[in-house]
């Protein structure tokens, strides 16, 4: 019996681990994501999205944030955005339609972000964006699914 609730366990912790799906997006100091989308796998229950500025100047310079939302709220909640200003770090305080967001970082910085993909609808238009004033014409990608998370999948996708 007691051999039995252990291998349950054991069973359960690798699933936990295996369905957080890892990413990282670059952002610079050109004002740009190296990544134009976000690949996520659709058997993901959770995503982290690690955002690394990989440029060299200060967050009050060019700094970015990651801000995940439907792709039809991106340009009102950039707008809402500016006037929370730097120390909400352009995000409206308690605006719903921010599914995910890191803070503001500067060069050499990063930030992590975790949510779960339940909060996603598949047949929604999803896009992430940089909500610094004037970033998020240019620094916004999609996310997209993919169908599995088997990694040679991603190694494919990356070439
Ligand atoms: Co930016």
């Amino acid at each position: 019996m007691k051999l039995v609730c252990v291998t349950g366990l054991i069973f359960l912790a690798r699933v936990a681990a295996a369905d957080v799906c890892q990413v990282t997006i670059e952002a610079t100091d050109q004002m740009r994501f190296e990544e134009q989308t976000l690949p996520v796998a659709s058997d993901c229950s959770e995503v982290e999205v690690t955002l690394r500025n990989t440029g060299k100047l200060p967050a009050s310079v060019m700094g970015h944030d990651w801000v995940l939302t439907k792709t039809s709220d991106v340009s009102s909640v950039a707008n809402a955005g500016m006037g929370a200003g730097v120390a909400n770090n352009y995000q409206k305080p308690g605006d719903k339609r921010i599914i995910a967001s890191t803070k503001i970082i500067g060069g050499g910085e990063s930030a992590t972000v975790r949510f779960s993909l339940g909060l996603l609808d598949p047949k929604e238009s999803y896009t992430y964006f940089c909500s610094a004033p004037g970033h998020a014409s240019i620094m916004k990608g999609r996310l997209v699914y993919r169908p599995s998370s088997a990694p040679s999948v991603a190694r494919n996708e990356a070439m």
